[in-house]
């Protein structure tokens, strides 16, 4: 089985947020990926598979709570500059990135305030609970917290 190599781009962005830090302005390392178009790459499961346990879910909307609910919101509908993490939008965005690349970026840009704060586990719960919010069905075992195991899981929009 090959690996994917990723490459990181960083892009700085300028957000402002509105409301409470008026006059503050934050840059924001977006990264960028690129992927190889090798076929024998294609990820083997998908979010459909049942690839979170509902206990985890739990687990990561207590984590969601204190470190993500602030800006993104209690129903994941986003807030001011930060995007819901739930519904079209959200699908349409990640549609076809692995579980891998989407644990990485989150853990590496996100809280934004102090990203790189979260352990992988604790970012894999938050992951299971957006999995839960969007209607991915819930399973036997936990999503991994290894970026390698999860590069296998393919985030799909729309029930195979
Ligand atoms: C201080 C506000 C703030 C906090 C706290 C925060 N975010 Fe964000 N988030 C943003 C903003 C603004 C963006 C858009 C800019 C970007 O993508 O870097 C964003 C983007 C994202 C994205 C990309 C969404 C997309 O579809 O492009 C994800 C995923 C995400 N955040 C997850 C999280 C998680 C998980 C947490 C908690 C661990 C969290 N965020 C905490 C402000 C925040």
């Amino acid at each position: 089985m090959s690996i994917l190599l990723t490459r990181y781009q960083k892009t700085s962005v300028a957000v402002r947020l509105g409301t409470t830090i008026a006059a503050v302005t934050l840059t924001v390392a977006a990264v960028v990926y690129s992927f190889p178009a090798d076929a024998q790459s294609q990820p083997s499961r998908s979010s459909w598979d049942g690839i979170y346990t509902l206990e985890q879910a739990a687990r990561g909307q207590a984590g969601y709570s204190v470190a993500c609910l602030s800006c993104h919101g209690e129903q994941l509908d986003g807030f001011d500059a930060a995007p819901g993490l739930r519904g079209g939008r959200f699908l349409s965005s990640w549609n076809g990135v692995n579980l891998g690349d989407m644990l990485e970026r989150t853990r590496i840009t996100m809280p934004l305030e102090s990203p790189g704060t979260l352990s992988r586990q604790e970012v894999a719960d938050v992951l299971a609970y957006i999995l839960s919010m969007n209607g991915f069905p819930a399973g036997e075992g936990e999503l991994p917290r290894q970026t390698a195991i999860l590069r296998g899981i393919s985030f799909e929009a729309m029930q195979p």
